[in-house]
């Protein structure tokens, strides 16, 4: 039976009213002033209505609910009387500027403490590069204490409270956080929140027995509950283990793992789980991040008979913690690590739940429509699939730490006539570069003999060809390679929302095929496209440019850091709009992109050869009738037929 909303409301303002005497005491052992008390109990008073609502939706039927929601509320009580000062200066300012991450002078990029930069101090040294690069955004991979031995890359987490010893301490990231801020540059981190590692205290606690703690997670005494799970459930690291469910020897119990053995789901049906990792949200939120990536957020919620991936009360979770970070941290950013299904994809994202959410969909196709030279799918698929709400943005990227995906819609493939079977197996087939003519040097990663199933890793330079052209000793098929690459960073950067740049890709970094080596590593791929930072290329562009003359990869690292400025000049690509131009060549990627009475039209030939476009085209999407690339300054008169050189993208300013 559902329950009226006047009825939820008004136990959600009785409830307030009976926790009053607890608020008021966190303010006197905190011994915060008058004004940050106000600010703070007006933003609950705006949130505290709609976040009662979906603790209630979630947990009302416990029978200790009012005590896990009194924790809730003081906990972010707390989080903001021990936020420091000059984030809650930021919090004031992003207030009132909400949508500070769509101008088009944002621009991201994403790296390894350790394979960037040693350590967090040393990683301090660097900011100038990032500057340099253009950068505004940085997220760093998981930096918190892992277990020992394989921690999948920083994602098995044993504490949030302590930084990987390795890399520093907490102080150290504070530091950066505050060199980063003065230099411009908003800092990520992920919240890994679906799992901890099984040497975390918690899992500690249930190891030992600990029925409380057992409760943190999803533990069974034999098989017959996973056996029920596991008939509706996909397998994500089927490589890894069979199933989603691990034998603990010292507990003699079952325990649910959907990734690696050693990362234990929590279970967020218990509301203790929520207020704990709220407390742990708000810790890593105080040390001066400005986004949090939402890891695995399709995996958080569990419901048997169903495939356990993006159901509804994920979103309902997802929504809670916003509201809270707006009562408590409200400067912060949610970003949704959502790599499924499209129509999944986009459930993530509303000012209410994710503001800002990777494309992974624009990253696979991109990739497709080098594959096939052909634009039609990508074309197909951002006719529907681009626009999102308001408040809201995409973060493009071409690479990143994981494995490449073919997560298009299959009714999308249908819908012009490609089979999705087929055509993943022949994506499959070019980026691990047996298909005949192929340029890519990809590997797999996580192929199911039994599903068919596979995903692609390698770097992006290797993915493009240059990994191929470098060992052909192939001075043209290095210029094709160069010539993807800035394709593709074209698009990223021009298309609407954060560009987010894998750090390396600026130097056409290729595979590394050592991670082999490292017994922690060996058995995953995604390794392959990790490699370690070579600052030597840093000091050969300084020779370069002293002789005059460049290497391929100061050609890669100029053209990108070249496209970035040129991104943060022109005000067309602020925002989200973005309008898909009938270019008649299914060669040719053609959009408008529009901000505030600006325009800009993007061509992008995905082709070997040259391409034409009927300069008509280009009159009435652009309104007007003489054009300059911004990229070389060169002019086009629609008068006439725009050839593009194979591979060119053009950013066209009208003139
Ligand atoms: C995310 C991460 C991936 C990790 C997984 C489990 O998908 O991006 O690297 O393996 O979550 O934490
Ligand atoms: C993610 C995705 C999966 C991805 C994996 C990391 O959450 O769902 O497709 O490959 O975790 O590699």
């Amino acid at each position: 039976m559902s329950i009226a909303q006047d009825e939820i409301d008004f136990k959600a303002d009785l409830t307030l009213q009976r926790l009053q005497p607890q608020l008021q005491e966190v303010w006197q052992t905190s011994q915060i002033d008058d004004v940050k008390i106000h600010e703070f109990e007006s933003r609950l008073n705006e949130h505290w209505r709609p976040l009662f609502g979906l603790l209630f939706q979630l947990y009302s039927s416990r029978y200790d609910f009012f005590y896990h929601i009194e924790q809730v509320l003081l906990t972010a009580a707390r989080g903001w009387a021990e936020r420091p000062e000059d984030l809650c200066a930021l919090d004031r300012h992003r207030i009132n500027e909400p949508n500070w991450f769509q101008s088009e002078r944002i621009s991201g990029g994403a790296l390894y403490v350790d394979l960037f930069g040693e350590n967090l101090s040393k990683l301090r040294e660097q900011v100038s590069y990032f500057k340099n690069l253009g950068l505004t955004y940085l997220h760093l991979m998981p930096l918190f204490a892992v277990r020992p031995g394989n921690n999948d890359g920083g994602y098995a987490i044993s504490t949030y409270r302590s930084v990987d010893p390795r890399l520093g301490t907490i102080d150290d990231l504070r530091l950066l956080a505050a060199d980063l801020r003065e230099a411009g540059i908003s800092l990520v981190l992920d919240f890994v929140f679906n799992h901890t590692s099984d040497d975390h205290e918690w899992a500690k606690l249930a190891q030992s027995g600990n029925r409380e703690y057992q409760e943190y997670y999803y533990i069974f005494p034999d098989r017959e509950k996973p056996e029920q799970y596991e008939r509706t459930l996909r397998e994500i690291f089927p490589t890894v283990r069979r199933g989603n469910f691990t034998w603990h020897d010292g507990m003699q119990q079952w325990v649910w793992t959907s990734f690696n053995s050693f990362q234990w789901d929590l279970n967020y049906t218990n509301p203790a789980v929520f207020r704990a990792m709220l407390e742990e949200m708000f810790f890593i939120a105080n040390t001066g991040i400005d986004i949090l990536r939402l890891d695995a957020v399709a995996f958080i919620w569990k419901q048997m008979g169903t495939n356990c991936e993006n159901l509804p009360e994920a979103h309902t979770l997802i929504q809670a913690f916003n509201r809270l970070a707006r009562i408590a941290t409200p400067g912060l950013l949610f970003k949704s690590e959502a790599i499924v299904h499209p129509d999944d994809v986009v459930k993530y994202i509303s000012e209410h739940e994710c503001q800002i959410s990777y494309n992974p969909t624009l990253m696979a196709l991109l990739w497709e429509s080098l594959a096939t030279r052909n634009v039609s799918l990508l074309v197909q698929t951002l006719r529907h699939r681009y626009k999102l709400p308001k408040n809201t943005a995409w973060v493009n990227y071409l690479r990143c730490h994981d494995d490449i995906g073919w997560t298009f819609d299959d009714a999308d493939a249908q819908a012009i006539g490609i089979n999705a079977y087929d055509h993943r197996k022949f994506l499959n087939d070019f980026y691990t570069g047996q298909f005949p003519g192929s340029f890519a040097r990809g590997v797999p990663f996580q192929e199911n003999h039994e599903t068919g199933d596979m995903r692609i890793s390698g770097t992006m330079a290797s993915l493009a060809g240059l990994e191929q052209a470098i060992e052909e000793e192939n001075e043209e098929k290095k210029e094709l390679a160069l010539r993807r690459m800035l394709l593709l960073h074209g698009v990223s950067l021009s298309i609407g929302g954060i560009p987010l740049l894998y750090l390396g890709e600026e130097w056409g970094m290729l595979n590394d095929y050592d991670f082999v080596k490292d017994p922690a590593k060996a058995g995953d791929s995604r390794w392959i496209h990790r490699p370690k930072m070579q600052w030597q290329f840093l000091e050969e562009l300084d020779d370069h440019i002293k002789a005059g003359n460049g290497s391929i990869r100061s050609t890669i690292f100029r053209s990108t850091q070249k496209l970035i400025a040129l991104r943060k000049s022109l005000p067309a690509l602020a925002g989200q709009d973005m309008e898909l131009i009938a270019t008649a060549n299914e060669h040719i990627l053609g959009y408008v992109r529009l901000y505030e009475g600006n325009r800009l039209i993007v061509l992008a030939n995905f082709s070997d050869e040259a391409q034409v476009i009927e300069g008509n085209k280009l009159r009435t999407a652009g309104l007007g009738r003489f054009f300059q690339n911004v990229i070389d300054d060169k002019t086009y008169a629609t008068s006439e037929q725009l050839v593009l050189a194979p591979y060119q993208i053009l950013w066209l300013n009208r003139v």
